[in-house]
């Protein structure tokens, strides 16, 4: 009995010990680049970038502009703007996803994402920049996306709030 247990307790550790995570972003003016990068510094974990095929321009991300590229992606529900590239997600145990609010949601580019990469089975982390819409609203999106994902409550966050932020979110959240 006392073997089983220490055996257990060491696969159990061993288990924590090799537990991965990756952090996965999309950024178009870099505020959200910006606490990808200090959660990669907290966490050491391994940091890819959804890149889009076609870069957004300013004027693409005018969201006073009816027509702009954003906000016609935004408004259309089949739209899903292309990443450039591919990474590889199977490896790992947690993947955190950071994306900007747009207008309350995820950015389309994110439906391509979730939809490209199955992450069934994993813990999947949600943190956004805004101008100061919450979170909640993408969260519900992604859990949707990933129905067997198990989708923890995210954060939003700012690039100057950043490493206090992600710091309890971390702790709050066992994540390392
Ligand atoms: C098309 C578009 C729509 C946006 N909609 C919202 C919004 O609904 N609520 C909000 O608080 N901020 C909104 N913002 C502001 C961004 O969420 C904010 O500037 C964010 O930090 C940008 O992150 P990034 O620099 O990583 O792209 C919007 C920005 C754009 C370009």
């Amino acid at each position: 009995m006392k073997k089983a247990i220490t055996l257990l307790f060491a696969l159990t550790l061993a288990m924590s010990l090799f537990a991965t995570s990756a952090i996965v972003y999309f950024s178009a003016t870099g505020n959200t680049e910006s606490v990808a990068n200090t959660l990669s510094d907290l966490t050491g974990a391994e940091v890819f970038e959804i890149v889009p095929a076609v870069p957004y321009t300013e004027d693409d991300l005018n969201y006073r502009e009816d027509d702009s590229r954003a906000n016609n992606e935004q408004n259309d529900p089949s739209s899903r703007p292309e990443i450039s590239g591919s990474f590889d997600l199977s490896s790992y145990d947690t993947v955190y996803v950071g994306f900007p609010i747009w207008w309350g949601r995820l950015p389309k580019i994110m439906y391509t994402f979730f939809e490209t990469y199955d992450l069934s089975g994993k813990t999947v982390a949600p943190f956004c920049t805004s101008g100061g819409s919450g979170i909640e609203t993408a969260v519900n999106e992604i859990r949707e996306l990933e129905p067997s994902a198990d989708v923890i409550d995210g954060l939003r966050t700012a690039r100057r709030y950043a490493d206090r932020d992600l710091s309890s979110w971390l702790e709050e959240n066992n994540l390392n």
